[in-house]
């Protein structure tokens, strides 16, 4: 029998409430992170994951509750006060200078720590040096940081945090731009933390992760707690159901197209040296065809050439059935054409800008009166049917799309998009970051749009997707199209061998 008390938490939250504009962010949350284990919180898109990090961290104030750390009571945290006790965030953009050195970037806390006001890249050296040793990774220390790869940008920052001497370490999805081997370079990472004694509380959407390297999870659903308990006891869909307090459907859902329904794009042997060449495609009306492949197999490069963003320099593209020249971005939306990005925060969206004005970006001219003055009250309906339509939760549509939580501004994005009713709408990765809920949400939006005579295209490595939602998956290996899909061959694991192959 183990009679071994229970360690005592280096983080403890108790009944946190945390509200925006009397809106609840936070409703009465609790949360205990045990020493040197891996915590997953998870939960749907504006469930609370992001608000309960900031609250450690002290970037934001709780409005009642109080935090436990290093044995000591707080109401609220500073910035200051969270590193002093250990609390390091890993954020999306990793926070790094990328005009100085990774040394130079590892070192910077250390360096300021001991109060030198100008920090020396000579001195730089040895204490970045010493902690990539001890973690046995084959970082480039004179390298400039705007130059690395995320994965190593990510290294970088992990560094950097425990040159502070981060007990707690947090990150919040830390594996969107990583590819699968760097995955699992980051998880033999997350190990080696944890046998010298760090704490991680790590925010995923990609549950199969969240299983993998988590010993514990907690489940927030709007708001509020819903469950904790060791990671061994759930599986995929068990959590799913808890995230979103219903099962959630990931069968195969395709509606009939006939055969000659009518073409949507047409694309006849386009290409660009070094990224792509001879890609043929059709998608028709009514049409969600897949384009997948492994990172840098060229999908993302010809989804841009369609939309101009680095036009091809062979081949023809018509919309419709007319012959269409796309050299620029411009050139397409004129065509008919919508794309939503890949990285919608630095592509997609005016993050300062209001919910509205970025949903009516790419349309706006569409609502211009006779008299040249937007017909304001005709857009503003049809605003708020597009964000009701894709369910954008927010409090009013005039606050900044910043404040919105990851998935959010995923749909802001796409809201933007279906408000210029293209012809064809070509998605990068259209859920990356988007919980299962809104995911499967998504999907039938997407569904819905082709049947109302959209063509859709749909680039992704998520291969599930594909499978719940494309009539046809077409498979990208070194810039061709080497495989295409349809019908029945439709499966999972049929893609998944063909993609490796
Ligand atoms: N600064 C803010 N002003 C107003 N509302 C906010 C602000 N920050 C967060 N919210 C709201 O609080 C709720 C929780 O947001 P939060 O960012 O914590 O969600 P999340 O679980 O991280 O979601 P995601 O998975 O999409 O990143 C959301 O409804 C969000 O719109
Ligand atoms: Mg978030």
């Amino acid at each position: 029998m183990d009679i071994s008390p229970a360690p005592r938490p280096v983080l403890e939250l108790r009944d946190i409430v945390k509200t925006y504009g009397g809106v609840h962010a936070l409703d009465t949350v609790s949360f205990t992170l045990l020493p040197g284990e891996v915590h997953c919180l998870a939960g749907e898109n504006g469930s609370g994951k992001s608000t309960l990090i900031k609250i450690i961290s002290g970037v934001e104030t709780p409005d009642s509750g109080v935090i436990v750390v290093g044995g000591e009571r707080h109401a609220s945290m500073t910035p200051a006060s969270a590193i002093a006790a250990g609390v390091q965030v890993i954020y999306q953009d990793f926070s790094l200078f990328p005009n100085l050195s990774v040394a130079e970037n590892i070192a910077m806390p250390r360096q300021r720590a001991v109060g030198g006001r100008f920090y020396s890249a000579r001195a730089a050296r040895p204490i970045a040096q010493g902690i990539v040793d001890e973690l046995g990774l084959a970082l480039d220390l004179d390298a400039d940081v705007a130059a690395l790869s995320v994965a190593d940008k990510q290294l970088t920052a992990i560094c950097r945090a425990l040159v502070s001497d981060a007990q707690i370490i947090i990150m919040d999805e830390p594996t969107t731009a990583l590819t699968g081997a760097e995955v699992t370079a980051l998880f033999a990472l997350v190990r080696r933390l944890q046998s010298r004694g760090v704490s991680l509380i790590f925010v995923s959407h990609k549950l199969d992760e969240v299983l993998r390297v988590s010993q514990r999870l907690t489940v927030l659903r709007n708001g509020t707690w819903v469950a904790t308990g060791a990671a061994g006891d759930y599986d995929r869909d068990a959590i799913a159901g808890l995230m979103t307090g219903k099962d959630i459907d990931t069968s195969r859902v395709v509606s009939a197209v006939p055969a000659d329904a009518a073409i949507a794009l047409e694309v006849k042997g386009l290409g660009r040296p070094g990224a792509f060449a001879d890609v043929d495609l059709v998608v028709r009306c009514g049409e969600i065809v897949g384009l997948t492949g492994l990172l840098g197999s060229g999908r993302g490069e010809i989804a841009e050439a369609i939309f101009g963003v680095r036009p091809a320099t062979t081949g023809t593209i018509a919309v419709g059935g007319h012959p269409v020249r796309i050299q620029s971005i411009p050139d397409a939306v004129a065509a008919g054409i919508g794309y939503v990005p890949e990285d919608r925060l630095t592509q997609g969206l005016f993050l300062d800008d209001s919910i509205a004005d970025n949903v009516v970006a790419a349309s706006v001219t569409a609502f211009a009166g006779r008299a040249r003055l937007l017909d304001r009250a005709r857009m503003l309906a049809f605003i708020q049917s597009v964000a009701s339509r894709l369910r954008i939760k927010a409090p009013n549509l005039s606050l900044a799309v910043r404040s919105l939580s990851g998935g959010n501004a995923q749909r802001v994005v796409l809201a933007k998009w279906l408000m210029t009713n293209p012809k064809v709408l070509l998605l990068n990765g259209p859920t990356v970051g988007v919980d299962v809920g809104s995911k499967s949400e998504i999907l039938e939006i997407l569904r819905t749009q082709a049947s109302a005579g959209m063509g859709v295209v749909v680039i992704s490595d998520d291969i599930p997707e594909l499978y719940s939602a494309c009539h046809r998956v077409l498979i990208v290996q070194g810039g061709r199209i080497v495989c295409e899909l349809a019908g029945d061959a439709v499966r999972v694991e049929t893609i998944e061998q063909r993609i490796a192959a």
